[in-house]
Order: structure tokens, then sequence, then C-alpha cells
């Protein structure tokens, strides 16, 4: 449980030794309205730049493979800057998925799932209705639809997106080559869960797809099919964020859930516990600090079940977002409530944390401050 520096750890970190292999990073913060850049290397993890041109409350970023429009060392400078609508209590969600798109002109396209009595700024793609149905069973949290991520599906033909206020997960039918698409049956979760982030799993000829839920503090596994233009998903399970039979403190709200790269391993965020307790980053301090976990699930290939492997720090409180490299080797995790990015090892066959390859103070002022971290690859 404790993510010590371990001989294995420091093996691995001798491969990032040379500066041709330094691995960059971005990272938002809401306090000081900023996106990081930042650079592991063997020294350790260190904040190179700082732009403030994202707006007041950065949250999400995505990387742009083709255009690369940022310089070498991964500095960031301002190409544009475009309006998007005001998000009004949260109830849409944009999406920016490059690999669908693939046109440029097309990068940034604005769901706006809104409700119908709602007065909209005109955007710049088609207002669209969004459905409610009658309130979920946690009013403060599901008076209204309350959309949190879009989720392109594995065929590229289908958008699954989260709605944590109306407990469902609204399915989009893509128009081949182009930017219309048409809202087909939506898939019910459990009332009250307030599913949040998903994410979709190949395994051979079969499809899964799990969801993070933010009230509930639970998983949901769905085997996905696809049938007549439609995609379909059978509700496969539904268990605590902890794994099956686990329990979570008052005050819990699942944030982040991420695939690995290889398909096996899935990878949750909590936030609020602080239950576990981890070796201060600062050697000169003997204090051990707390922590929210990142917990592991290893996915059965032929069932979609998910096994629990490890509950691991995840370098301090409130892992709002966090990411996994490439090659399954780093995961970075950006700490909201202690100004604090920390990248860990991963060991790629048993899906565990391992030492930290770096830590760096990002984002100024009290908490509420990195809340996602980017790899550059
Ligand atoms: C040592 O670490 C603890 C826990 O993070 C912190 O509260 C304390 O301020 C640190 N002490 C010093 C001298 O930095």
């Amino acid at each position: 449980m404790l993510n010590d520096v371990t001989p294995r750890g420091l093996l691995s970190l001798l491969l990032i030794a040379s500066p041709a292999a330094a691995v960059k990073l971005w990272a938002t913060s809401y306090n000081d309205h900023a996106l990081y850049t930042l650079n592991l290397a063997y020294e350790g993890l260190t904040v190179t730049s700082k732009s403030l041109d994202c707006g007041s409350e950065p949250t999400w970023i995505t990387l742009d493979k083709g255009s690369r429009p940022f310089n070498d060392d991964a500095t960031l400078e301002t190409l544009d800057i475009l309006p998007v609508l005001k998000s009004p209590g949260q109830r849409r969600a944009i999406w920016a998925e490059q690999q669908w798109l693939g046109r440029r002109s097309l990068r940034y396209v604005d769901l706006q799932l809104l409700r119908r009595q709602e007065h909209v700024e005109p955007g710049p793609v088609p207002e669209r209705d969004l459905h409610h149905g009658r309130p979920g069973p946690v009013p403060d949290r599901q008076d209204v639809p309350h959309l949190h991520h879009t989720i392109l599906d594995p065929t590229k033909k289908f958008i699954v997106v989260p709605d944590l206020g109306a407990d469902l997960l609204r399915v989009y039918a893509l128009q081949q080559g182009s930017i219309e698409w048409t809202e087909i049956d939506p898939v019910k979760a459990v009332p009250g869960s307030g599913p949040r982030h998903g994410v979709f799993a190949t395994a051979g000829p079969k499809t899964f797809f799990y969801i993070l839920n933010e009230l509930s503090n639970t998983i949901s596994g769905y085997r996905v099919t696809y049938k007549r233009g439609a995609l379909k998903m059978t509700r496969l399970f539904d268990f605590s964020s902890h794994g099956p039979g686990g329990s979570v403190p008052a005050g819990t709200k699942a944030a982040e859930l991420k695939i690995s790269p290889d398909q096996r391993f899935v990878i949750a965020s909590l936030r609020g516990e602080n239950s576990l307790m981890m070796p201060n980053l600062d050697p000169r301090n003997s204090t051990a600090m707390p922590s929210d976990p990142l917990i592991s699930f290893r996915i059965d290939r032929s069932t979609g079940a998910l096994a629990h492997v490890q509950t691991a720090a995840a370098g301090g409180r409130n892992p709002r977002g966090f990411n996994i490299n490439k090659a399954g080797t780093l995961v970075a995790s950006a700490l909201q409530d202690d100004n604090r990015v920390v990248v860990y090892e991963r060991d790629v066959s048993s899906g565990e944390l391992m030492g930290v390859a770096g830590w760096a103070t990002v984002g100024e002022g009290e908490g509420n401050g990195p809340n996602y971290a980017l790899f550059d690859e």
C-alpha cells in the first residue's frame, strides 16, 4: 500500500535518466487558472512553464497530435481562443475527439446537450434537446441533467455521455463524415448512482464498458453489443469502488476512471477519503502524509468481471484527474487539495503502482489546485 521507491523502481528510473528520454507532461490548475508544463527526468519532476490563456477553470485537456501547437520543450504558445457557451450549471459536455473528427476545423464540437427551456446563446452547432425525465433520488445533485463525460466507442460510431443528474448513459449515433448525430435509446444506470466517467474495454471480439459512479461510489460493468445500427449495454455488475463488498467513508466522491493501454486493467480515483497514509515525499520530513486512493482492477477478458488488484496511495488528497502513459509504465496523478502532481511507476504485468518517479508542487493558493495531468506523447 505504501508506494516506496523500490529497487525495481530505481532500475526503471535509470531508463529515463538520459535527457532524450525525458518525459513531458501538462497539468491544469483551478486556483491560479493555469496550464503547466512539467518535465520528468532522473532528478525528478519540475515545472518548466505556465500558461494563463485557458480561462478561469482549466480542467480537461487533450493533445492534438497532428499539429503539435507547442514547442519541442512542451512550452505552450496560444494559437487561438475560441468562444464556447458558458456552462449553465454544468449540464453540458464539450467533446474534442481528434481521432474521430480528423479534420482540424471540426476539432472542437460542443455537444450543447441542453434542456429545452434553457436560454442559451447561439453556438457553432445546432442546439440539442435533452430530455431529463424525473429527477433522480439524490435531490441536491440530480434535479437537472448533468452531462459529465463524452466517450467515443471503439467502433467510432457512437458517443456515450454519462448523465450524473439523470442516472443515464446517453447514447448518440454519429453520422459518417459529418458532425451530425442522432440520440438513440439511452442505457439506464443504477438509480441514484450518478454516473461520472467511463471507459470502453475491448477483449478480442468482446466489448465491455465500465462506469465510475460519483454518488453511489460504485463501478458498474456492462457487456456492449451492436445490433442494427444501435449500441446496446447489458449490466454485468455494480459494486463498491473499493471492490466487491467494499465500502467508502462518508464524503467520498468517486472521480476518475482510466483503462490501461493494454486493455487489461482499469484504475479508479476516489476523493475525500484520505484513508491512506504514505511516506512523506520530502525525504527531510518524516511525518507521513494523508492520501486518497488509486484503485486498480484487472479485467477478466472473457466475462468482463473486475478483480481488485491494488489500493495504492494517489500521492495526496483529491486525485480528481490522472492519466496513464502509452507504455502503461507511468501514472500521473493531479492532487487538487495538495497543490501537487505525482508520477508513479507502474508494473505493466501486475497492474500495480510502484515507486514515485517524481513529484512537483503545482498550483498556487490554498487547495483547489491541479485537477488533471496528461503525458506529452
Ligand atoms: C512535514 O510534512 C507534514 C505532512 O505533509 C506537513 O504538515 C509539515 O508541514 C511538514 N513539515 C515541514 C517542516 O515541512
